[in-house]
């Protein structure tokens, strides 16, 4: 049987607030979040959407150390910037605060002490690097040191970037302070761990067996972290930045940020029902769902609710549906690399579109696998769906009415069998949009209400009302009158997916309010009902606005290349003497011109101090003919002559190969001779 609950608490996980969101951060969590309880809340249901940002924890004090500033500074910053991503792209949270709150300082404190007084942690002494110049014990990703892998330097403590491999500070070769290069040593340090071994039993029959609903990437990912046998967690670490912990002599600890953070769930329902929050919290009837990425699993399946459990007097999730990651372009996006779609940048190039990106990224949704974002695909659902599909129905619909109806929803006569049928197919959307719902497969779910304007596009297309207006205005006074009823459906339909249109078209039907309960009904306009002003749903996008996110991507894969570009090594010794047998000169350019039918050679006539020479070089991606003469070159001038389409060479001017693999002419930095020795 399932469960009836009086409520929903839906919480998003808590993004770091250390940089700004992007595009993978809506796919994954926020989007399925925020249509899911427009969706509930629609239906009438008690619904609450929790979100907030994450400010403690190490990446945020590296940014500040690089930034010169305090870390209070990087989060005051970032947090009202993603704040303001948010509320920009309709995610309609009841609270988004964060963990820097007095609120949660207090909150996330009592639960520990709680824990604490109740003997629910242990305590264990480990060794930990120490810096004892710096006088602190460094976290994982504050140590670098050679990769044990692969030999790159500058892997850190928890990862190699260069090969990917996961490790721990202790593989590290030479490990060293990342910020200050000091050296480190070994010292021992206590900390407070849960017991997650206590609790693996109670898991276990609460998710293996309690749980078998759950997505199979979230079961899955839960179910070997169990097979593999839980262990102790630390829940404190030795740093500054982050909450106190509340015991006499943990002078220098804090809660660690996989600790506190979650508790922000609860801190900001408190902060925003300072008398109420208990029973979203406390009692049975309260169903609770966080929406997460699929890094966030163990967290929020097994350690969150261990702790929860272990307190004793909350409610655990009822469903954790967690996404997969987005790509973009066929790469993992990466805030650090800034090979990401910035929502605050898309909105300045894409303003008052944020409903495109909203049905792209539910469209490409990463439900049970990683899907990628793409600018092409992004157009095309763009123009051959919204505008297209729903935009060009509803337009239609509404013109047609203000032509021949005054704006005015006409009569409706005598149904064909084809209007029956056409009512029929969009009878049964409501139920399946619901199934789908309510299973979290919010991808389905949009493509269902995407058909339902399919359906419309088509009727209108089929019945051709502008052709019968010469003949038959009784037909097609019933016609307009079901295509409106469709389109009043679709503005419900699709107002959990992309709320702007539908406020938009909820504007241009006079339709001051609704509910999911009025799908699929045929009557939702009544005639004689004085329709808005008609306006265009979507426009369509140029090619040339996606050439220029494209080309920004070439630029930042570039700019990626070259940082981290590591040089060849070096070639095998060679003696001196075979080094003074390569001869080269100085020489001055006189001309250049393009070799013809070959894209990449250019040809020079070089002043060589002995009468001049004439040498092809492979570099015209790099340079125009023009901007080299009258330059300086150094060149090989005892090569043997040969041949390039048709052109003899007689040398070879010098270049550097730069990361990018682009190509830079080597010539003297002060002026020198034309023919002079180079060595
Ligand atoms: O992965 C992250 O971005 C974390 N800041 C998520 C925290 S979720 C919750 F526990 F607060
Ligand atoms: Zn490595």
């Amino acid at each position: 049987m399932e469960k009836k609950f009086a409520r929903t608490l839906v919480t998003t996980a808590l993004p770091y607030a250390n940089g700004p969101v992007h595009i993978g951060h809506l796919a994954g969590v926020y989007v399925p979040a925020d249509i899911y309880v427009r969706y509930l809340r629609l239906k009438g249901e008690e619904v609450l959407l929790i979100g907030g940002s994450d400010e403690h924890g190490v990446p945020v004090t590296i940014r500040a150390k690089k930034e010169g500033c305090t870390p209070q500074d990087v989060v005051d910053r970032y947090h009202s910037l993603i704040k303001q991503s948010f509320a920009d792209f309709g995610i309609s949270f009841d609270v988004y605060s964060r963990t820097t709150s007095e609120t949660h300082h207090q909150l996330a404190s009592d639960f520990f002490r709680k824990l604490y007084d109740e003997g629910k942690f242990v305590e264990m002494e480990s060794e930990q690097f120490y810096d004892e110049e710096a006088k602190q014990f460094l976290s994982d990703r504050n140590i670098v040191g050679e990769c044990p892998r692969c030999h790159a330097d500058g892997a850190y403590g928890d990862q190699c970037e260069k090969c990917g491999s996961t490790l721990s500070p202790d593989e590290l070769i030479n490990p060293k302070n990342a910020l200050t290069g000091n050296r480190l040593v070994k010292r021992p340090t206590s900390h407070w761990y849960l017991p997650l071994n206590d609790y693996q039993q109670w898991l276990e029959k609460w998710i293996l067996e309690g749980h078998k609903e759950w997505r199979s990437n979230v079961y899955g990912q839960c179910k070997s972290w169990l097979d593999a046998g839980l262990r102790p967690r630390a829940v404190t670490r030795d740093l500054e930045w982050g909450i106190p912990v509340p015991v006499e002599g943990a002078e220098g600890k804090v809660l660690y940020v996989w600790f506190d953070a979650p508790i922000g769930y609860i801190s900001n329902t408190k902060e925003l029902l300072p008398n109420d929050w208990e029973k979203w919290w406390k009692d049975e009837s309260t169903r609770l769902i966080h929406f997460i990425g699929k890094d966030n699993i163990v967290f929020h399946c097994i350690v969150f609710p261990t702790m929860l459990k272990a307190e004793g007097s909350y409610i655990l999730p009822d469903n954790v549906p967690s996404n997969e990651f987005l790509n973009l372009e066929g790469d993992k996006i990466s805030t650090s690399r800034n090979w990401a779609v910035w929502l605050h940048e898309y909105l300045k190039d894409f303003p008052g579109k944020q409903d495109v990106l909203r049905y792209v990224l539910t469209a490409n949704a990463p439900e049970t696998k990683d899907n990628d974002f793409t600018w092409k695909d992004f157009q095309a659902r763009n123009n051959s769906e919204l505008v297209a599909i729903y935009g060009n129905f509803v337009n239609r619909a509404l013109q047609l009415t203000k032509k021949y109806f005054n704006g005015i929803v006409p009569e409706v006569g005598d149904l064909t069998d084809y209007d029956r049928e056409t009512l029929k197919e969009f009878a049964g959307v409501k139920e399946e949009v619901e199934k789908l719902l309510n299973n979290f497969k919010f991808r389905d779910a949009q493509k269902e209400a995407m058909n339902l304007a399919r359906i419309g596009n088509k009727y209108l297309a089929d019945t051709e009302p502008w052709k019968l207006a010469k003949t038959d205005m009784a037909r097609v006074s019933t016609i307009l009158n079901m295509a409106l009823q469709l389109v009043a459906n679709l503005a419900i339909a699709f107002e959990p997916f992309l709320p702007f249109s539908s406020k938009k078209l909820r504007e241009m039907l006079n339709l001051s309010n609704f509910d999911w309960a009025n799908l699929g009904r045929t009557d939702l306009l009544s005639v004689g009902h004085v329709l808005g002003e008609p306006q265009l749903l979507f426009e369509k996008i140029e090619d040339s606005e996606i050439d220029a996110q494209m080309a920004r991507l070439e630029r930042i894969k570039k700019e990626n290349e070259v940082n981290s570009f590591t040089p060849e090594p070096v070639s095998p010794t060679v003696a001196f003497d075979d080094f003074t047998k390569i001869d080269i000169r100085v020489g001055k350019v006189l001309e250049c011109e393009k070799v013809p039918k070959a894209d990449k050679l250019l040809k020079f006539k070089i002043d060589d101090g002995m009468g001049g020479r004439t040498i092809v070089s492979g570099i015209a991606k790099y340079y125009k003919p023009e901007d080299l003469v009258g330059k300086e070159v150094c060149f090989i001038a005892n090569f043997e002559p040969r041949k390039l389409k048709g052109v003899e060479s007689q040398g070879m001017i010098l270049s550097a190969e730069n990361a990018d693999g682009s190509l830079v002419v080597i010539g003297p930095q002060g002026a020198v001779k034309p023919g002079c020795k180079v060595g």
